[in-house]
Parts: C-alpha cells; structure tokens; sequence
C-alpha cells in the first residue's frame, strides 16, 4: 500500500506504545502471558488501517488479537482506533509476515486473517504474495492442528490461483464464495473491502483448515521485499525475482 508520509508518526506512536510489541522475538512462545484468560490467539497479517482489526476485537473481549503490519504509517491509524475504542485484548506488531515464526512457537496461533493482500501480479514476483505455497508452509510452523486461515480477497486472479496454493501445503478448503455480499454484507468489513464493495467489486472468501503432513514440509526462509531492499542475496529470490 502506497501511503502519504503521516505528520507527527513518532508523536502519535507514542501515545499508542502501550499496543506496540516492540521486540515480538522476546514473545515467542508467550504470547499468551498478555491476556492469560484468553481463549484463541488470533493473528492478523497486514492489517492496514485496522477497522476490521478494532471491530473483529471488539467483538471478541474473550480472545487475543495480535496485528502485524509492516507500515508504520498505516499501523498507527489502526491503533488509534483500538485506543479509542478501550480494547484491551489488542496488540500490533511492526514487522515483516516473513518472520513470523521469529515471532510465534508451534501451535501457537489459533486463526490467521488475510484480508486483502498485495496481488503482486506477474509470475515475477508470485513469491510474494501472502498465499504463496512457501507462505502457507511458513504458516504451518505456527498455526495449531486445525488451525485456521480466513482469506478474502477482491481479486479474481489471486483468489482463484490461491484456492491452488492451499491444498499444495496442506491446508483443507471450506466456505468458497466469489460474491461474500451477494445476500446482503456478511461478517466485518476491512477499509479495503468496503472501497471495493462500494465499488461493485464482488468479494472473495474462503477457509483453509490446516492437516497433518507427513512428513512436513520442508520450510525455506522467505526473503521479502525489505530483504531485498537491505541487498539479501537468497538464491531463491534472485532466481524468482530476476
Ligand atoms: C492492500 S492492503 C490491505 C489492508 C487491510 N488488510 C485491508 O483489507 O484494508 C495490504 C496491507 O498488507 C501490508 N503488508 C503487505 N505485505 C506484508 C508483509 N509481508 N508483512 C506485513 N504486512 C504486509 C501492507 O503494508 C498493507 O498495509
């Protein structure tokens, strides 16, 4: 997402650094320990400006929701609704979905929300998409035994290739749907799915349950777009990227 630079980004973090997981390395394994009475462990990736983020919370006072997002400037508008709202079962983390199991044990995530990631269309750079095989194997590694992943998408060729991608890392698919709306909204929307749906853009979802492999996957670390950035010299992403 292409943001305009927000004023006073540090200002407005600090009034919200009480949501902020600075060093989300130092939870691996304890996430827990936030709200101990908590029941599911919900991880957002890329949660933007987070309304879905806040109203998903909301109306789960019973679970943890932890929101990872890599723009700071984006990230800040989502906390600031969860300030304003009082949550209190909410944290975000600023990093990278590539390093999630830097960030999370085995099993330690009950339900993964992708909301409308990045198409990066073009085979190019297909290994950057949050539904990308090696993604829904890195995933493996920190959602539970049936865990689940609720995807929704606005874009027909991603959605239609990631229903391909799932069943490739062992995920079982259920409640496929091409026009979520179609009856009337369903569930909470995310900023993008309202712009899109007032659009008239049909929207995409599905659940993809999580099964035993044997054997697992082998995982390869993913070098993201800021790997690539800082000049990481994965020969996986130079051969799939060149
Ligand atoms: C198209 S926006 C959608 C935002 C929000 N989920 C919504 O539906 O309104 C995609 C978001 O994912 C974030 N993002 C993309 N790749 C990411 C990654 N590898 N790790 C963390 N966040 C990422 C982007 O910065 C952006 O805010």
């Amino acid at each position: 997402m292409r943001m305009r630079k927000k004023p006073n980004l540090a200002v407005r973090m600090e009034r919200c650094r009480n949501l902020l997981i600075s060093e989300p390395e130092k939870y691996r394994g304890g996430w827990r320990q936030l709200k101990p009475d908590g029941k599911l462990l919900r991880l957002e990736l890329g949660c933007g400006k987070g309304r879905f983020t806040a109203e998903t919370a909301r109306q789960h006072p019973e679970d943890l929701y932890i929101a990872l997002e890599r723009v700071p400037d984006a990230m800040v508008v989502a906390m600031e609704r969860v300030l304003e709202l009082g949550l209190r079962n909410v944290f975000f983390i600023d990093g990278d979905a590539a390093r999630l199991r830097d960030y999370f044990a085995p099993g330690e995530v009950d339900l993964l929300y992708i909301n409308f990631c990045d198409p990066w269309p073009g085979l190019k750079h297909a290994r950057r998409r949050l539904t990308h095989e090696q993604f829904l194997v890195l995933y493996r590694g920190i959602l539970r035994d049936s865990g689940e992943i609720h995807f929704k998408s606005d874009n027909t060729d991603l959605f239609e290739w990631s229903l391909y991608q799932f069943p490739k890392a062992g995920y079982e698919l259920s409640q496929i749907t091409r026009d979520l709306h179609a009856q009337g909204i369903q569930g909470v929307m995310t900023d993008f799915e309202e712009k899109f749906h007032l659009q008239g853009v049909p929207i995409k979802r599905c659940v993809a349950v999580k099964q035993p492999m044997d054997p697992e996957p082998e995982f390869q670390p993913i070098a993201g777009p800021d790997a690539a950035r800082r000049g990481n010299t994965d020969p996986s992403l130079k051969q799939s990227e060149q």
